[in-house]
């Protein structure tokens, strides 16, 4: 069935005629296509919904060439990023085509997908823009991060599962709550990943998050349990190259005061509430789904 979509969505490229833009589509590398997971099993398999989760993944796939031109990112899943590789310019370009493409099949799919999927780009925008003005400086601000979080990347998840919901005529708002709560796990894990994962493994230098001025909630929590002149090296780490000591002094205050653990177990909670929710709907598929996000390691 993901066959389905990636089939669709290379129809959708070539019709836009335009070999530059077939080439570098073909070379982005996919990542998991959890949108489209999400969206198969709870609608099925037939034309509208393949064309949902289509256009899903090209604004999804569009937010994320605009996201490493905003970030400077050298690399996405391991390869080089179209930013890096083709400049700035194009990049914004071709996440501009898919973007504005997908929009336009999405017009003729439904006005109530349409519009569900639309506002959840409004809040994935808003998401990056706040993403960018918190990184500019340390903050603890848990709620703002947390809203930030929701926007940028829960957002499009909880969209993606009330679109479905909504083309097969099962309630919106279970399937919202499963597609949010899930993008929320995902991002916390994401940026667990960020602090204990290798390198290698992420595609991308490991603490590159609190480099590049992302405080995520690990290092939240470490603020909040260090001792003031801790605190103060923290933050003078903050938006810095690390050196291998740094990095190494990082990961083993996180160690000491158990914080990956506790930041893994809030992620956790929202992952059990949403295989509860599924299970209670008979709807297998969907609770294995957030069940496996427990066990991601990359
Ligand atoms: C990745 O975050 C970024 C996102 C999930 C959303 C980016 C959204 C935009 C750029 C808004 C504009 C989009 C369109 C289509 C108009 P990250 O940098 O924390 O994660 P990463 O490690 O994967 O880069
Ligand atoms: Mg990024």
């Amino acid at each position: 069935m993901i066959n389905a979509v990636e089939r669709k969505i290379e129809q959708y490229i070539a019709e836009l005629d335009d070999r530059y833009v077939s080439l570098l589509y073909r070379n982005l590398p996919h990542g998991k296509r959890l949108r489209t997971k999400l969206i198969l099993k709870i609608a099925g398999s037939d034309l509208k919904v393949v064309k949902t989760a289509a256009t899903v993944e090209m604004i999804h796939a569009a937010s994320l060439l605009h996201d490493d031109v905003i970030d400077d990112a050298n690399t996405r899943r391991g390869k080089v990023s179209v930013n890096a590789s083709e400049g700035n310019k194009t990049a914004i370009m071709i996440g501009d085509i898919l973007y504005s493409k997908a929009f336009f099949e999405l017009t003729s799919i439904s006005p109530e997908v349409a519009k569900v999927v639309s506002n959840a780009v409004v809040q994935l925008s808003l998401g990056e823009l706040a993403d960018v003005e918190l990184s500019k400086k340390f903050h603890t601000n848990r709620d703002a991060y947390l809203k930030m979080l929701y926007q940028k990347t829960a957002s499009l998840m909880e969209a993606s599962a009330e679109a479905a919901a909504i083309l097969v005529g099962k309630p919106r708002e279970p399937y919202r709550t499963y597609g949010r709560s899930l993008g929320i796990a995902f991002q916390m894990i994401d940026d667990i990943l960020d602090i204990t994962a290798d390198s290698q493994t992420l595609g991308k230098p490991a603490l590159h998050d609190f480099v590049e001025g992302k405080v995520t909630l690990p290092y939240m929590y470490l603020y909040e349990v260090l001792a003031e002149e801790d605190r103060a090296y923290l933050v003078s780490l903050h938006r810095k190259r690390l050196s291998a000591d740094e990095a190494l002094w990082i990961k083993s205050a996180m160690k000491k005061f158990n914080i990956i653990e506790k930041s893994y177990a809030e992620a956790k909670e929202l992952i059990l509430e949403a295989i509860e929710l599924m299970e209670s709907l008979g709807e297998k598929d969907l609770s294995n789904i957030a069940k496996a996000m427990i066990e991601r390691e990359f």
